[in-house]
Parts: structure tokens; sequence; C-alpha cells
């Protein structure tokens, strides 16, 4: 498999806010995300915002034989450059939105994914946009699934606190730009349907400050 990095910063320069990043992840930062999942229980997988392939190549190295990754990527350059780079039949690459993951799943005949893993820019989505996105995953999501995210800014917290009774968190340095790390777990249902600022401020109890 090879890295597409390069394309990194062509598709930033290009689409600044969509991608977030002109840098792809470090190897480091991808280590340190994927270290809490438990792979042998892993057989459905997504990936929001493959980008270059960092993240996607790193699971595939670790994923069952008869696991699958659905990798849902808006930029049609990334979409290629994946396509070609990489032929392992586990992955799944869909040029689309994060916001139609259950759709995509359904399409491919694949039940609730067992773990989500978003490099999406959160901070620079539109606020509704990024609520139907993280709706949409706590329904696609299995009961006991883990969502996994990487973020510059803090902006996914409340949205995290609000749709998981579960999350830890994490930093790290060794990236650019470095990030905070979120691992959530407990998907509540119960409030997916719930919108709103006031509500995201709500959040499931805890404290903003409780772990950034
Ligand atoms: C920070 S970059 C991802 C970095 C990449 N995962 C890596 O390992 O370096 C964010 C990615 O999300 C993609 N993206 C932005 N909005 C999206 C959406 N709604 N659905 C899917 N992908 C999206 C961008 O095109 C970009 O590739």
């Amino acid at each position: 498999m090879k890295d597409t990095g390069l394309v990194a910063a062509t598709e930033f320069l290009r689409h600044p806010s969509m991608v977030g990043s002109a840098f792809p992840a470090t190897a480091r930062m991808v280590r340190h995300v994927l270290a809490p999942l438990t792979w042998a229980d892993i057989r459905v997988a997504v990936e929001y915002g493959p980008g270059s392939g960092r993240f996607t190549f790193e699971m595939l190295r670790h994923m069952r034989h008869d696991a699958r990754l659905l990798a849902i990527e808006t930029s049609g350059a990334f979409v290629e450059k994946l396509r070609a780079a990489c032929d392992d039949p586990r992955l799944i690459v869909i040029e689309g939105t994060a916001g139609a993951v259950g759709r995509h799943l359904a399409a491919h005949h694949l039940g609730r994914a067992d773990c989500i893993l978003s490099g999406l820019p959160f901070s620079t989505l539109d606020h509704s946009d990024a609520q139907g996105i993280m709706d949409e995953t706590v329904a696609a999501l299995a009961p006991d699934g883990i969502f996994a995210a990487y973020q510059m800014r803090i902006a996914i917290r409340p949205l995290i606190d609000r749709r998981f009774a579960s999350v830890r968190c994490g930093y790290e340095w060794w990236n650019i730009p470095p990030c905070h790390l979120y691992w959530a777990t407990q998907p509540r249902r119960d409030v997916s349907d719930l919108r709103g600022t006031d509500l995201e401020a709500a959040g499931s109890g805890r404290k903003p400050g409780d772990c950034m």
C-alpha cells in the first residue's frame, strides 16, 4: 500500500476548511489514536475523512481478515488516490459524506459499525452539519461500539458528551497540528433526536473542563 501524503497539501490549498490540515497524521498520532481499539472484536469499521490514508492503512494492518473498513471521503482526489494505492478487498472507499454513514453501511449490507474513527475538522463544519453527522454516528454505531476522533480544536467535545455516556480524552503533541483525542463508548440513542446549542451545552452532566 502506497501512502498518498503529497495529495494532502494540494487538497488543503483547494479546500482548507474541509481538509483542516496540510499535513497527514504522524505515525505516532496514528498509533496513539488506534491503541485502545480491540481489533479482534471489530468486524465493521468506518473511517470519516481518510484523506491520504495514514489511519486507513494502519487499521487494515490490524483488522481481522473477515472485517470490512468503509472509508467515507468527500474529496474526489483523495478517493481516487486511495483506491489506486490500496487493493485490499476489506477496504471500501466511498466518495460521499459522513452524514450519510447509515445509508452507506446499508448499501454494502453491513450492519452497525463496531468502530467509527473520525478525522473530520468539526471546528470548521457548519454546526447543523456537525450535529447531523454526530446523530448519524450514534445511529450507525453498535451498542458496544467505539467512536474515536482526533481534533485540532475542542469543537467536537460537547457534541460527543451529549451522545455518549462514557468519554476518554488524550492529547498528541507529535503531530502538525497537535490534536485532542477522544474515545467515546455507550452511545445514547435516546438523545439523538434532541438538537440545539442549549442542549449541546447541557451535555451529559460532565463539566466542560473535566477533560478537554
Ligand atoms: C484532517 S483531514 C484527514 C486527515 C487524514 N485522516 C490523515 O490521516 O491525515 C480531514 C478529511 O475529512 C474530509 N472531509 C471533510 N468533510 C467531510 C465529510 N462531511 N465527510 C467525509 N469526509 C469529509 C476532508 O476531505 C479531509 O480528507
